[in-house]
């Protein structure tokens, strides 16, 4: 991708590179040497620059931490055999941050900045995208609101910044779940749709309960009647029932909207495989495992690519699902997905952009 937008580099005199061990990556651990920073004041994004990573100083009446006016993107960055770097679906990520920032009360960040911030970052940092399948560097690029103020409404300053890490697996093994019905993360008219802090916090507490009793993560339901599966903490989910896929549909503004669920989406299109976007109920769940009809359960998510779910708790019972055979379907969209994102098989959808 051609740049053209000017922005000041300080180089980092220290890098962290050789203090860092690529061969055992845990997610969100290391931090590479650079960030890109821009700041909105007086209602317009200026001040553009790219600098070492490093700690931010902050009023502490700094309104994203008192009212948690921030936003916040994942995308992946993978280094092909040729020791090219391919960036997957940005383009998605940058218009889901806006519909985030809109729904947040903020400004909306303008393509140039998102694309040409993040491309001339990753031309910097070139040398953290690991190589080795599995691996990849993560980029996160988010905003937050930076008035000094602590009365309540919209800031009207704000930073936005993207770093990136090189990463591994989210979930380096199948992942329990457990379906929650008393705590819930979105209700319709809520903040379910945007990828805001706040989303996260709230689903710490049941999310810690779960993984006390033993589970990675739990399947949320919805807020009202807590008999329709929504999605995970860390992921959207589909499940395999009698040859069909069904995941929940994204109109109810309670589900994020996945880059690697609607990914999956389209692979499944392109293949004639059966996919329905529509609420699986706890209670066809539950009797999908007691018949043994489900096939498979994953959960798909930019951290967590695809993951496969080998337990799941419904009204206090654990199901052990089947074990994943080399034609399942999940297996498959893993492989293909990692086949374009790597840049050894065609990607027909246009989601790769070269640094
Ligand atoms: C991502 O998949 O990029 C996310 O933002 C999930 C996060 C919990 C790591």
């Amino acid at each position: 991708m051609k740049t053209s937008l000017a922005i000041p580099v300080e180089k980092t005199a220290s890098s962290r590179l050789p203090q860092t061990d690529f061969s055992n990556l845990v997610f969100g651990k290391s931090i590479s040497d650079h960030m890109f920073v821009a700041d909105y004041i007086n209602g317009e994004w200026t001040d553009f620059k790219i600098e070492p990573y490093a700690p931010l100083m902050l009023s502490p009446a700094n309104a994203t931490l008192h009212y948690g006016q921030s936003i916040f993107e994942g995308l992946k960055a993978y280094k092909n055999d040729q020791g090219e770097i391919l960036v997957f679906r940005a383009d998605a990520n940058w218009s889901r941050m806006n519909e985030s920032a809109e729904r947040m009360c903020m400004p909306s960040i303008p393509e140039e900045i998102f694309m040409e911030g993040m491309m001339q970052l990753l031309e910097l940092d070139k040398a953290w995208v690991p190589s080795g399948k599995g691996s990849s560097l993560y980029i996160r690029p988010f905003m937050f609101a930076m008035d000094d103020y602590i009365g309540v409404k919209p800031s009207e300053k704000y930073k936005f910044i993207i770093f990136t890490c090189p990463v591994g697996n989210y979930y380096s093994k199948p992942v329990s779940v457990k379906v929650e019905t008393v705590f819930t993360r979105a209700n319709e008219g809520g903040t379910g749709a945007a990828k805001t802090a706040g989303n996260y916090a709230a689903s710490l507490y049941p999310a810690r309960k779960a993984q006390k009793d033993g589970y990675d993560q739990l399947l949320w339901t919805d807020g009202k009647s807590h008999s329709k599966i929504e999605e995970s903490g860390t992921m959207n989910v589909m499940f395999k029932i009698n040859g069909k896929i069904i995941t929940a549909p994204i109109d109810s503004g309670t589900i994020l909207k996945g880059i690697t669920r609607n990914s999956v989406i389209q692979l499944a299109k392109d293949w004639n495989q059966e996919l329905e976007e529509r609420f699986l109920t706890v209670s066809e769940l539950e009797t999908a495992l007691k018949e043994g009809t489900l096939e498979e359960a994953f959960g798909t998510g930019t951290a967590a690519t695809i993951a496969h779910i080998e337990r799941i708790n419904v009204n206090g019972k654990d199901y052990s699902l089947p074990s994943i055979s080399s034609n399942s379907f999940s297996k498959k969209v893993l492989a293909e997905l990692d086949g374009i994102k790597y840049g050894s098989i065609k990607d027909p959808h246009n989601w790769i952009i070269k640094v």
